[in-house]
């Protein structure tokens, strides 16, 4: 392209996820998960505007508590878009300016997206040319859920959650999200999910060396959740772990389900919970009657809805 051509300014949006299942089958050997779960795109999303200034590598947000330091997953993009240019100089020249629309530490993928945005604008800007392995690559580098938004639509992921499988776009479908007062960190939500494990072990260890006596008592030992959390099938093999350390999970769940959400559950690790609605309507009466500061109706997007609008 022209050098005269070549975009100053340029504004992407960045979709949230939910996750439609998620099973954790184990620990892996670098520490991270063994998922199987499914992503699904919805609407919500936050706009990225990058625009070429002077001096070093700006982020800005109005929100006190977005993190505009190196920590912040679009440093560590731009840091990854440099390498792919060759270098490995700290990213300078480029403010970030971020609106904050998808709550942190809510299971809903927006610091994971922001970076997948984030890759693909600075890869233009800084015209960088990279495959879609190399980016794919990048963005696994950055988090485990950052490959899947250079996808978007639903798809299965594997693995740490970021070996993919595109799949059929779902029914189109709107989703009522509470996002309680509470974040939840996803290392601490994995955390719980190990001591879980580790306690059903240590009892079932325990169980065996009790030669099958009062067999009653073994069962409801083996309960490691709350009965308000272990009465309540889950799709999501975290909601009960977090469900025991913040039992309103629970409550939204039932809740959401109770309005007639054909499916409801956590979203990742939390703390957001989801409900799925065939008719825009019954969400937003929903969620009317949910009614709380962090409410969002929002509908699902298909894989070709989440490339078209990314690009602002
Ligand atoms: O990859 P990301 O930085 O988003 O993951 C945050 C934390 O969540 C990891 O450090 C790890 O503790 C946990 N995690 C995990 N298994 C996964 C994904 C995340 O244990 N599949």
């Amino acid at each position: 392209m022209a050098k005269s051509r070549m975009p100053r300014v340029l504004t992407v949006r960045a979709f949230a996820k939910i996750n439609l299942d998620l099973q954790v089958l184990g620990l892996r050997p670098d520490g991270y998960h063994e998922l199987r779960t499914t992503f699904q795109a919805i609407a919500l999303s936050d706009t990225l505007t990058f625009r070429k200034s002077r001096g070093p590598f700006r982020i800005e947000c109005d929100d006190p508590a977005f993190p505009v330091d190196r920590t912040n997953l679009i440093w560590k993009a731009a840091e990854r878009v440099l390498r792919l240019a060759g270098t490995r100089e700290a990213p300078s020249g480029m403010t970030v300016r971020v609106q904050k629309n998808i709550p942190m530490q809510s299971g809903l993928g927006g610091g994971s997206s922001n970076a997948a945005a984030a890759l693909r604008a600075l890869c233009v800007l800084w015209r960088v040319p990279a495959s879609a392995a190399e980016l794919h690559h990048a963005a696994a580098m950055i988090g485990a859920d950052v490959p899947y938004f250079l996808e978007g639509g639903t798809a299965l992921g594997f693995h740490r959650g970021d070996l993919l499988c595109p799949l059929d776009d779902i029914e189109p479908s709107w989703v009522v999200i509470v996002v309680p007062e509470f974040g939840v960190s996803t290392k601490d939500a994995f955390g719980w999910w190990d001591e879980t494990r580790r306690e059903r072990q240590d009892r079932e260890e325990g169980q065996d060396g009790r030669d099958g006596q009062d067999r009653r008592y073994g069962k409801q030992r083996r309960a490691p959740v709350p009965s308000a959390a272990r009465n309540m099938k889950s799709s999501n093999d975290l909601q009960h772990v977090v469900a025991k350390r913040h039992p309103i999970v629970s409550k939204l769940v039932r809740t959401l389900i109770n309005e007639g959400a054909f499916q409801a559950s956590l979203s990742g690790s939390g703390s957001a919970v989801f409900g799925l609605f065939r008719r825009r309507s019954d969400a937003q009466a929903a969620a009317r009657r949910l009614a709380g500061p962090r409410t969002f109706v929002t509908p699902t997007l298909s894989r070709r809805a989440c490339q078209r609008l990314a690009a602002k």
